[in-house]
């Protein structure tokens, strides 16, 4: 195998030195340990093809991509594009990047690859505009996982079932609380990981209908569950770890790691840390859905782009094909804690977090993230954000679900 590979490297090397193209640089927000370590899968996978390229590590620190966006942007509307980005599907893609003309479609690769019998069509369908598709998935992550500590729950009598309710993680951060531990660890030095809490606790409590009914206009911001959506983030505001806005959201995972708070609602990155960590899987720490929200899959996928006029586009493509493969997905996917986007990957080859994932994505119903990306124009992503904001400080819910309603209606417009 190994002999197969270095001599396909020995084939391929030559044509893309031809093209001048011995770079490639991509842009992504994955900088955290785990994140990190991925990457590093995904670089070295594509590296036993192309040992001669150097690959431009141009990642931006700050979870979610808070912080990268806005560079992309910059570098975007400059004509400075990377070859290829991170992005998610849905509004992310095709609202900011296509829309405007930045990316160039790589629906051929769907053919040549065969990609178009392995990805599931429904999340191709949210990579394509006109019958054109704009990127790979690297992987699909879970946004709804309540991540916990398992010494420090059992330690304080604390047992999950399959399932938990708003009634006992409520009841259990008391129980917490009176033994004088902060419940629910949040980093929120970017506020979508307090955005991330929100979503979680909104879909518990509208459910997958309401979700899709919210996102389609069919129900309001105001509404009366919406409002007792708030009335749950609010209450769980009085478990969290004072420091929270000091910390980043992995930070927030350390802190659970070190049994300095029991709980966090982060979507399956934070699997990434554990295993980085060398922690253990139901020993040092276990997960169940955000309460509520058993039955539902809040999907954040991880696609790749190619940019229109990308400086190296032969490496880019390659890249692209890279990513794609069944390979890169075993690769990637294990130390990332997302599950793989193909169909045909080898289930065996993951641990127990990662099949109870899978198995929630086959049989759970599939709805989009708003805090990254994928449910609505980035307007509303950020009018949510700013929203969440001022909710931490004020406290006042008629505010929130008013902001949020005028928010809907400006955004009208860019659907
Ligand atoms: C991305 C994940 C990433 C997480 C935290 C999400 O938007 O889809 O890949 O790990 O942000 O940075």
């Amino acid at each position: 195998m190994v002999v197969l590979v270095s001599m396909f490297a020995l084939i391929q090397a030559p044509l893309l030195q031809a093209a001048g193209e011995k770079k490639l640089e991509v842009f992504s927000w994955w900088t955290s340990g785990g994140e990190g370590a991925a990457l590093d899968a995904l670089f070295s996978n594509y590296k036993k093809q192309y040992p001669d390229v150097e690959i431009v590590n141009a990642a931006v620190a700050g979870g979610g991509g808070s912080a990268a966006r806005p560079v992309l942007q910059t570098r975007l509307a400059g004509g400075n594009p990377p070859d290829t980005w991170q992005s998610h599907p849905g509004y992310e893609l095709l609202g900011q990047y296509v829309e405007p003309g930045y990316c160039e479609e790589i629906t051929d690769l769907y053919k040549s690859d065969g990609w178009d019998k392995v990805f599931p069509k429904a999340l191709v369908d949210m990579m394509s505009k006109d019958g054109k598709t704009y990127a790979v998935l690297a992987s699909v992550h879970r946004g709804n996982v309540l991540w916990y500590n398992k010494k420090l729950l059992d330690k304080n009598g604390i047992t999950i079932g399959e399932k938990f309710g708003f009634d006992e993680f409520f009841a259990a951060c008391e129980k917490l609380r009176l033994a004088g531990i902060h419940a629910l660890g949040v980093g929120d030095s970017g506020i979508w990981a307090s955005t991330q809490l929100f979503e979680n606790t909104l879909l518990g409590v509208v459910g997958p209908q309401g979700w899709t009914d919210l996102f389609s206009g069919k129900m309001k911001w105001d509404d009366p569950k919406v409002k007792e959506a708030m009335t749950y983030f609010l209450k769980m505001q009085d478990y969290v770890n004072p420091d929270h806005s000091a910390l980043s959201w992995d930070q927030a995972v350390g802190a659970l790691m070190e049994g300095k708070v029991a709980f966090t609602s982060m979507g399956d990155w934070a699997d990434g840390e554990f295993i980085k960590a060398h922690k253990q899987e139901q020993v040092d720490f276990g997960w169940v859905a955000h309460p509520g929200t058993d039955g539902a899959f809040v999907i954040v996928a991880d696609g790749f782009t190619l940019a229109k006029g990308a400086p190296h586009k032969e490496a880019a493509l390659a890249w692209l094909k890279s990513i794609g493969s069944k390979e890169a997905e075993e690769a990637f996917n294990p130390l990332k804690g997302s599950i793989p986007s193909r169909t045909d990957v080898d289930k065996s080859k993951f641990d127990a977090y990662h099949q109870w994932s899978m198995s929630g994505f086959a049989n759970g119903k599939l709805l989009p993230s708003c805090v990254h990306g994928e449910a609505a124009p980035a307007a509303f992503q950020q009018a949510l954000n700013d929203a969440v904001t001022a909710f931490i400080v004020d406290r006042n819910i008629d505010n929130f679900a008013n902001a949020l309603v005028q928010a809907a209606k400006e955004s009208e417009a860019d659907r």
